[in-house]
């Protein structure tokens, strides 16, 4: 889609990245303090106020959850002046709680914003992703092929040996055989605690050294995550695991019917898309917030889908106190 015909404008692009470092900027009043609640519950209230000012008709379709277990940014709630474009909004108002709590890096403020009906509405549950960046051929990877084949093929494509590979997978027991899967090939690992959307955004960035991300996170995440790839380039795969009834009840109220299905990223978001994220604690991709004589200083990265465009928006405060 080009600038023309987007209704997702640039000014809009601008005004999500103000969202997206207000959040991150109330949250990192909590890095280090061991209280994850305070931490999300800064980056929500800050994200709600900043979305109700700005002139949209939006809805958040993956937020803090369902309206009876979340009262702020919960699925469905309307947010925006009601006056603007009609948008669909995912967000993660404070991605990896517990790097914040624990001074970690790659905490980040999330925010996608999409054409009406365009973004995958995933429930609050895992999904297995696979995640490389750009400028490989279609399909070199794939989420049902073995991690060695995987490995192998992405090796083969970037031309080098399968141990030059860098895979970045959750640190979690249920990674074990992966893991193994692909250590054997010879490929190193770079095990991530939490915030596997950075752990995404990586592939696309020589300079974090990870050539491609595989396991199972959090299914939002996921639909993040390939909101912002749709924008920087690169290729992702998921599919949704659904480990219960009652998870699965949730999935079809979501309009999911397949269970089973693998989506690719443009069935992920599949329209004109803006992603914005601005660090909270240092990371991959972001520097997180400093506090420096006078103010604070963000980092934020603010991409769309019409245009390719990606900006980094490094910006000084003079008074965060009023972000509050
Ligand atoms: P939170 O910010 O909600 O704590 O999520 C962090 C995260 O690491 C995600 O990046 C990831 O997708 C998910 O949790 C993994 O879930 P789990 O911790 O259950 O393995």
């Amino acid at each position: 889609m080009s600038e023309k015909t987007s209704s997702l404008n640039r000014m809009l692009a601008l005004e999500m990245g103000r969202v997206t470092e207000r959040a991150a900027v109330c949250s990192a009043l909590w890095v280090g303090r061991g209280d994850e609640k305070s931490a999300d519950q800064a980056a929500v209230d800050a994200m709600r106020r900043e979305l109700n000012v700005i002139d949209i008709d939006g809805t958040v379709v993956i937020g803090e959850g369902e309206r009876d277990e979340a009262p702020m940014l919960y699925i469905g709630e309307q947010v925006g002046t009601g006056k603007g474009p009609k948008v669909d909004i995912a967000l993660d108002p404070l991605e990896g709680t517990t790097l914040t709590a624990k001074a970690m890096p790659n905490a980040m403020a999330v925010l996608a914003a999409a054409a009406g009906g365009t973004l995958l509405h995933a429930p609050d549950t895992y999904m297995d992703k696979i995640a490389i960046g750009g400028g490989y051929a279609e399909g070199i990877v794939d989420l049902d092929a073995s991690p060695a084949d995987n490995i192998n093929a992405l090796a083969k494509a970037k031309g080098v040996k399968p141990s030059e590979i860098t895979a970045c997978i959750l640190d979690r027991p249920r990674h074990a055989d992966l893991i193994r899967a692909v250590r054997e090939t010879g490929a190193r690992v770079t095990l991530i605690t939490d915030g596997d959307i950075a752990g995404v955004i990586a592939t696309t960035d020589p300079s974090t050294g990870v050539d491609i991300y595989m396991g199972t996170g959090g299914a939002p995440e996921g639909v993040l995550a390939a909101a912002a790839l749709r924008c920087i380039g690169g290729q992702m795969q998921g599919r949704l695991v659904t480990s219960s009834d009652a998870q699965k009840a949730r999935a079809e109220k979501m309009g999911i019917a397949d269970f089973n299905r693998k989506y690719c990223m443009s069935e992920m978001a599949s329209g004109d898309v803006i992603f914005a994220a601005t660090g909270v604690t240092d990371g991959w991709l972001l520097d997180g917030i400093h506090y420096e004589r006078g103010g604070v200083t963000t980092h934020t990265l603010v991409m769309r889908s019409a245009t390719g465009t990606v900006r980094h928006l490094k910006s000084f405060h003079a008074s965060p106190d009023k972000f509050k």
